[in-house]
């Protein structure tokens, strides 16, 4: 698929105030600082569209963005980030959860897990809530360019590991650069195909 239109919608704390709309829409979530804007950036070709920084914790708010008019793209904040206070955790964590269970219109998320780090539980609990809460999901590991490729071959290896003792299958998964473009197409041709369908 082609990007030919990425066009900043709205922010949200409140996932009631979404857009009312029919538009499928997927989701990407993960860690703070894993990738995720980035990565947003990089799928649409606008270098600008997501806020980026090096700091955890940049994106606060449920971002809609419409592309190419057909389908809405989300950015959302990260969990786990450390240097927040608990209550603060739980109120993120209460507030990511409520746009799963209520936005209807989200055909797939993509969790986003960095490519360097051995599994951890944090990610591997948030895909465990997910499937119990029957959201499809799948997982796009970032940031393959720090890796030389037989370190990226081994950290997949050792994750799908990790993933079989949970899931009986694993779901599809993308290994990912946004500074290279390393697996744009293939991400963005999983949302075609699946839009088409
Ligand atoms: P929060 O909004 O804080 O949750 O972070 P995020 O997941 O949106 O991460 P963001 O895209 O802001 O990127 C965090 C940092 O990682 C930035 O310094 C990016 O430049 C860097 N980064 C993101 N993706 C890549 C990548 O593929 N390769 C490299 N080398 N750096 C990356
Ligand atoms: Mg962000």
């Amino acid at each position: 698929m082609k990007i030919t239109s990425a066009e900043f919608v709205i922010s949200n704390t409140d996932v009631l105030k979404c857009p009312n709309s029919k538009l499928p829409e997927y989701a990407f979530i993960g860690r703070s600082n894993v990738g995720k804007s980035s990565l947003i950036n990089n799928l649409t070709g606008k270098k600008k569209l997501a806020m980026v920084s090096g700091k955890p914790g940049k994106t606060r708010l449920i971002n809609h963005f419409l592309i190419n008019k057909n389908w809405h793209l989300v950015d959302l904040p990260g969990y786990g980030y450390a240097k927040v206070s608990k209550t603060e955790k739980k109120k993120f964590q209460r507030f990511i959860e409520s746009y799963f269970e209520k936005r209807h219109q989200l055909v797939n998320a993509f969790v986003l897990v960095d490519l360097r780090h051995e599994p951890q539980p944090l990610d591997l609990e948030f895909m465990q809530w997910l499937g119990v809460n029957a959201i499809p999901f799948s997982i796009i590991f970032t940031k393959a360019d720090k890796l030389k490729p037989k370190a990226a071959e081994k950290n997949l290896a050792t994750y799908q590991e990790q993933l079989l003792t949970h899931w009986e299958e694993l779901p599809p998964y993308f290994v990912t650069s946004s500074q290279t473009g390393q697996g744009k197409e293939d991400v963005l041709n999983y949302i075609d195909n699946i839009n088409q369908s």
